[in-house]
């Protein structure tokens, strides 16, 4: 018989810098969201392995990642109820990291979109840490038997390696000891758009910053931002339907509603037929009205890097319970002598 896993909820950004609202509504929010549910034990991690797969000056890592931290904890990740930390404290990620890139294979790899995309024209020249990226994050989510992993869904690509992962190990050792893990993609505005753009993601690097809302911005630039944001010069549609082929549109509509915590058909009931110069400051209101607390506590928290780094510290301490047994349980299984 199948074996049972503890429901277990694993995720982790990377402290490359350059928070923005989409990483607040696709990937954050959801994670309070789970911590709040209570139906499983929450781990969430700052990978600042996974950043250093590209060039980071170590000083700006070190800030990011405590930047990160209080962004977690501004936006309601709670470091008793949660287990937050970051990724190289728990040095079992590398090591049964290094296993998965004996059990993965180049191919799985080679297949990767955004090695593709990051790698470029110039893979010779790239690290062989961003090939091997996605053996890493397995790692991260297994050696916790993560069973629930709630990403955006530019991540689904790497869960599903997870889960190629999880099934060799497990069919080449003849084992059911990595659980097969659930991506958890969904919710309103789980992919925020461009600001310039309803057909681009919007991210930290895109070379306009009109195209994006950082969390370090303040009332008024947020304003502007989302009064400046591309539409087309029709009203907003008195249906959800009526905005299909309007991508800029129904980006504003799903912000609306991730951020008002309800979802498209509720914001279009309320606001449908209503011209954008009505719906864009109602927006922009919302945007600052959640956005401006969060980031006064995010600058609170700053200011004392070494309470940071403490919480960062008892995670790891907590983490590492969880992932010494795993670690210890998979390098038996591969046949290694403790
Ligand atoms: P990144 O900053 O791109 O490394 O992303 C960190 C997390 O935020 C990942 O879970 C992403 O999927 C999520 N994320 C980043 N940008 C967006 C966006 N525009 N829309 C939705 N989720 C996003
Ligand atoms: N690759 C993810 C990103 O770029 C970050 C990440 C690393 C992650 N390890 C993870 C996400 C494990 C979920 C689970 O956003």
């Amino acid at each position: 018989m199948a074996p049972t896993f503890t429901p277990r909820v694993f995720s982790g950004i990377q402290p490359s810098g350059g928070l923005t609202l989409g990483n607040y509504l696709g990937a954050i929010k959801r994670f309070v969201a789970m911590q709040d549910e209570g139906g499983a034990e929450t781990l969430y991690c700052m990978v600042d392995l996974h950043a250093i797969t590209v060039w980071q000056d170590p000083a700006t890592l070190r800030r990011n990642t405590r930047e990160l931290a209080a962004f977690y904890i501004a936006a309601g990740i709670d470091p008793e109820r949660s287990i937050l930390f970051n990724q190289s404290r728990v040095p079992e990620h590398a090591q049964l990291a290094w296993i998965f890139n004996c059990v993965a294979r180049m191919g799985w790899m080679g297949r990767m979109t955004q090695w593709k995309d990051k790698a470029g024209k110039n893979s010779e020249n790239a690290s062989l840490g961003l090939f091997a990226y996605p053996a890493l994050m397995a790692a991260d989510i297994l050696v916790y038997h993560a069973t629930h992993v709630p990403v955006g869904e530019d991540q689904k690509q790497h869960l599903e390696l997870t889960r190629d992962i999880a099934i060799k190990f497990n069919n080449d050792f003849g084992v059911e000891f990595f659980p097969v893990t659930e991506p958890v993609i969904g919710g309103p505005a789980m992919r925020v758009m461009s600001l310039r753009d309803g057909t681009k993601k919007m991210s930290k690097s895109d070379p306009s910053d009109q195209s994006r809302i950082n969390l370090s911005d303040d009332a008024d630039t947020i304003a502007k931002k989302i009064r400046k944001a591309k539409t087309d010069p029709e009203p907003l549609p008195e249906s959800p339907e009526g905005l299909k082929d309007r991508p800029e549109a129904r980006n504003l509509v799903e912000i609306y509603a991730g951020l008002a915590d309800t979802d498209v058909a509720s914001v279009i009931a309320e606001h449908g037929g209503r011209n954008f110069g009505e719906f864009k400051p109602k927006l922009a209101d919302l945007a600052v009205e959640k956005l401006a607390p969060m980031s006064a506590k995010m600058r609170e928290l700053i200011a004392d890097p070494d309470e940071i780094d403490r919480i960062l510290g008892r995670g790891a301490e907590r983490a590492r319970e969880i992932a010494t047994p795993i670690l210890e349980q998979t390098y038996d299984i591969v046949g290694m002598i403790r």
